[in-house]
């Protein structure tokens, strides 16, 4: 528990399932105010809220699309007058889907870019103005993914959008040090959530993804928000720029293990 979180005010995008739910449900133990946005899935975000409220927080469900300025304005709107104000911005909502690249619709290429990196834009712009127009420290968090430093073959598109998550989170970071704004991303390895259900349902994708991490194990969403709680606190409070990778070991070239090369 951060001492310091309690009764701060948060948005997270894309809160109504996996890692997004657990770092409102971790939000909701450092007794935090949480807007819980999701696309589509209310029954998810709804069930986010009531995670949130019996740790002790508070937190209310609201629908927008991140992709547009409507919807993250709506976001900003939903925080102040539920909760007075904000404190931390977490980007969270993201998707991927699998295409060999010379057969990637540009419609999905869109897409993903749209969600992914448009999204965190978008995102960061509304929380940053709203931090510069009130004049107060501000905290933004990006979830981005091992795949902003290792490629991804058939999934082109989602690797890109991750690699601009990365020097865009860097160059806002430095950007706006000076203002005490910080702004920080994560980077998930492989990770027990809805978007790899399927993929680790079957024993034998689940131990060729175990193979590639060194911890010999997949990730836990709680695992994921406990790096989130920790950058949104005052415990990190020169940490900037930075993406700490929460991935059992997956960008340390798990291929070398034995020493080969
Ligand atoms: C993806 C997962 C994948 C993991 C490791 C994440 O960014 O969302 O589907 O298992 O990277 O490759």
């Amino acid at each position: 528990m951060y001492e310091d979180l309690n009764n701060k005010v948060a948005v997270i995008t894309g809160g109504s399932k996996g890692i997004g739910t657990a770092i409102s449900k971790r939000f909701g133990e450092e007794h935090m105010n949480v807007i819980v946005n999701y696309n589509s899935d209310v029954a998810g975000a709804t069930a986010a809220v009531d995670e949130i409220k019996r740790a002790g927080g508070h937190g209310v469900a609201v629908q927008a699309n991140v992709g547009t300025e409507t919807g993250v304005q709506a976001l900003i709107d939903a925080a102040v007058t539920n909760f007075g104000t904000l404190d931390v911005w977490v980007n969270n909502a993201g998707m991927e889907n699998q295409h060999a690249t010379h057969e990637l619709m540009l419609a999905d290429w869109e897409k993903v870019i749209n969600v992914n990196l448009t999204g965190v834009f978008l995102g960061s712009k509304a929380a940053l103005k709203y931090f510069v127009d009130h004049g107060k420290p501000g905290n933004i968090i990006n979830m981005s993914s091992v795949h902003e430093q290792i490629p991804w073959p058939t999934f082109a598109h989602y690797a890109a959008s991750k690699g601009g998550v990365k020097l865009f989170t860097e160059t806002i970071a430095m950007e706006y040090a000076a203002r005490n704004i910080r702004v920080n991303s994560i980077g998930p390895g492989a990770i027990n959530t809805p978007i790899n259900a399927q993929k680790f349902a079957d024993p034998e994708q689940l131990a060729n993804t175990t193979k590639m991490v060194p911890m010999q194990k997949i990730g836990e969403p709680s695992e994921v928000a406990a790096a989130a709680a920790w950058l949104a606190s005052n415990q990190s409070s020169y940490v900037t720029g930075i993406t700490l990778f929460v991935d059992g070991g997956m960008t340390l070239y798990p291929a070398f293990q034995g020493g080969q090369g």
